[in-house]
């Protein structure tokens, strides 16, 4: 039922907006031996896009794989304007670490004229998307070139929500909200999808105190994650009186590398783009009433948080320790 196996191994271009659950996502995609990363691009979100490309080139050469390239994309979503959210993830995008300054200068090319041309050098169907932030970046490319589509093996998404209602407004998720032009276009692209929506996310917050076993770790990387948790609960906990926040775009990672501990349903679903109080909407067709075909895998929820975090955590150890 499921796009993904378990233990496959994966070839993915990770577009992103860091953002500390991104920096989770980031870290564990480039720890996974099951993910061999092609490049990296950032897109305009939590921060403007110049902060996001500058947040990922941190990320990756913290975790010491500075060899690979981040590229960035687009500056504003398709039609609307901007909509970062310094208020959730604080001024920098990534606040909780005291950051080293990147040392690599930024890619010269423009993500979406990358993604394009990576894509088409690709064998058909050998590419994974990982997407984790709103999808200007890659309506865009294929807008641009449609021939993209063949090359591209499944999206996998953190966006959206329906059984959960949003988490920007009542109706819709951030991801969506900020360009649902864009995630219509995704949606409708005939590529296999898996959406990773709120629902799902919500029903995996991380432990309790997960930051003192990300600290336990005893590398650099590990003190970074657990600055970073300790910040991103700040506000999220006060919104939503949790004690503990999902990390909703390492979830997404998750998903794509161990599939078994995640239930879903293949359904229909589109993208409310002019409604008054809905805009930004995923309208999940979950009992197949609109005679639609199924676009997406909608992931309903994680099965076992426990695991999944325990899962994460291995894999983070990985990353380099202290030098
Ligand atoms: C999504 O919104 C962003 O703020 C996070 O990075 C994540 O991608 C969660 O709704
Ligand atoms: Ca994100």
């Amino acid at each position: 039922m499921n796009a993904t196996q378990p233990d496959a191994t994966y070839r993915v271009i990770i577009d992103t907006d860091p953002g500390q659950d991104d920096a989770f996502a980031l870290l564990l995609a480039l720890a996974s031996p099951r993910i061999h990363i092609l490049g990296v691009t950032t897109v305009s979100g939590n921060v403007p896009a110049r902060q996001t490309a500058d947040n990922a080139r941190r990320i990756v050469e913290l975790a010491g794989h500075g060899h690979i390239a981040v590229f960035a994309g687009a500056e504003r979503p398709m039609l609307r304007e901007a909509r970062p959210v310094v208020e959730i993830h604080g001024e920098t995008g990534i606040d909780g670490w005291d950051w080293p300054l990147a040392q690599r200068p930024p890619e010269p090319r423009h993500a979406i004229e990358w993604l394009v041309e990576t894509l088409l050098r690709e064998p058909a169907g050998s590419v994974s998307l990982i997407a984790l932030a709103p999808q200007t970046n890659l309506a865009l490319a294929l807008r641009l070139e449609p021939a993209i589509t063949s090359r591209i093996a499944r999206i996998v998404f953190m966006g959206g929500g329906y059984f959960e209602g949003g988490n920007m407004t009542p109706a819709a998720e951030y991801n969506i909200l900020v360009d649902p032009e864009a995630a219509a276009i995704v949606l409708a692209s005939g590529i296999d999808i898996t959406a990773v929506p709120i629902d799902c996310t919500h029903t995996a917050p991380a432990p309790v105190d997960w930051s003192q076993e990300l600290d336990a770790l005893g590398t650099e990387v590990g003190r970074a994650c657990a600055g970073m948790m300790r910040f991103f609960e700040i506000h999220g906990n006060k919104k939503f009186g949790t004690k503990s926040r999902p990390l909703h775009d390492a979830i997404a990672v998750g998903a794509l590398l161990w599939p078994e501990l995640f239930e879903g349903r293949r359904c229909p679903v589109d993208v409310e783009r002019s409604g008054h109080l809905t805009t930004g909407m995923t309208v999940v067709d979950w009992l197949r009433q609109t005679g639609l075909p199924d676009n997406c895998l909608w992931l309903r929820r994680c099965l076992d948080p426990a695991e999944l975090y325990r899962r994460m955590l291995a894999e983070l150890a990985r990353l380099p320790p202290v030098a």
